[in-house]
């Protein structure tokens, strides 16, 4: 059970726009242990492996007080694991997971099936319906047995849905049909340790839309088949943009959406990014943002955890992703805490 909030929650701007930097005899224990005290199961970061020559990097990544769970950014997508048809290479999952593991960090997995980060032996041929499923099993279960039992969660299909809640032309879908999505869970719980939940994973579905409800229609339509298709939880990656966020009840009513069928949820990839110039201003309103998206997870019973999208802003993914816009994780580039640190860090510690 979660613990209810005890203190009143921040104002959404802060009076005062200069923040001060907090005095160094005030303890911060680490966003992983107020998060669990709070009632999660772990604050987590994703680790890009091109940074873990970065000792400074690498402290902070593993340290089990500020994040309790770790997810590799891009070392566990087909292209890395599977370059070559049948060719299976763990390298750069590995060099997150297992020093996560070492740290005593949960992993979560991501991702088996999506539509972006495939090896052109992949996308450069034309394949059969019964060729493309075998080679989906073929990857799911390879990589699933090298990780059997190492993730806490999988995010087993990525990114499925349109914005207007069709769904997304990919190979899959183009190849195998729609029910591509229901063999990839079978897959997965055929060959991954039976403890391992099994997400479906995705972006604009952190408010009621068309797209949250797409989603849900597809949970719906799992578990309400005569043999259910095997699905435990829903990710929110929660990719926002300061002043632009979901407000916490849109969040709220969006995890609800799918807590209300039973599954768990989490966000999966939070991250705020900023239009630049940055400015004290636009700081205080990515904490608030940051804050309700946190709080959103915490007051809802059935949402396990959050990660955020790494932590260090030079290796955030926003920048190259999205022109003009950066700053979008919690510590900066001197590794020096943002204002969106503290503020999640106090917001957390109002439950203990
Ligand atoms: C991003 C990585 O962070 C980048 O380094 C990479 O170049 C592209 O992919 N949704 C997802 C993640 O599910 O896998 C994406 O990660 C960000 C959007």
């Amino acid at each position: 059970m979660k613990a209810s909030l005890a203190l009143v929650v921040l104002p959404l701007v802060s009076a005062s726009p200069t923040w001060q930097r907090p005095q160094r005899n005030q303890t911060y224990p680490g966003l992983d242990v107020l998060a669990k005290r709070a009632g999660l199961l772990y604050f987590g970061t994703a680790i890009d492996n091109v940074v873990l020559d970065n000792e400074q990097y690498t402290s902070i990544a593993h340290n089990r007080a500020e994040f309790g769970q770790v997810t590799p950014s891009n070392g566990q997508k087909w292209m890395h694991i599977e370059p070559q048809r049948n060719v299976f290479n763990y390298t750069l999952g590995d060099q997150v997971s297992e020093p996560g593991k070492a740290a005593g960090q949960l992993r979560r997995c991501h991702t088996f099936v999506w539509h972006n980060q495939l090896p052109t032996w992949l996308t450069q041929t034309t394949w059969s319906k019964d060729e493309l499923i075998a080679i989906l099993e073929n990857h799911i279960r390879n990589e699933a047995r090298h990780y059997y039992d190492e993730c806490y969660a999988w995010d087993v299909v990525n990114e499925a849905f349109n914005d207007d809640g069709t769904w997304r032309d990919t190979l899959w879908l183009r190849t195998i049909g729609k029910e591509y999505i229901a063999l990839a869970f079978q897959f997965a719980r055929k060959y991954v340790s039976p403890r391992t939940r099994l997400y479906y994973n995705d972006y604009n579905i952190e408010k009621v839309n068309n797209k949250s409800l797409a989603v849900e229609a597809l949970v719906t339509d799992f578990l309400g088949r005569d043999v259910p298709v095997p699905i435990d939880g829903v990710g929110l990656q929660a990719h926002f943009v300061t002043g632009r966020t979901q407000r916490y009840n849109q969040t709220v009513a969006a995890l609800k959406l799918f807590t209300q069928h039973g599954l768990e949820t989490a966000l999966t990839e939070l991250d705020v990014r900023t239009v630049l110039p940055d400015l004290p201003e636009k700081q205080e309103q990515q904490a608030a943002d940051y804050t309700n998206s946190v709080q959103a997870c915490v007051d809802v019973e059935g949402c396990v955890g959050v990660t955020v999208w790494d932590f260090w802003d030079p290796v955030s993914w926003v920048p190259e992703t999205f022109p003009g816009e950066g700053n979008a994780l919690l510590w900066d580039a001197g590794f020096v805490k943002k204002v969106a640190y503290y503020r999640v860090s106090d917001m957390l510690r109002g439950y203990a």
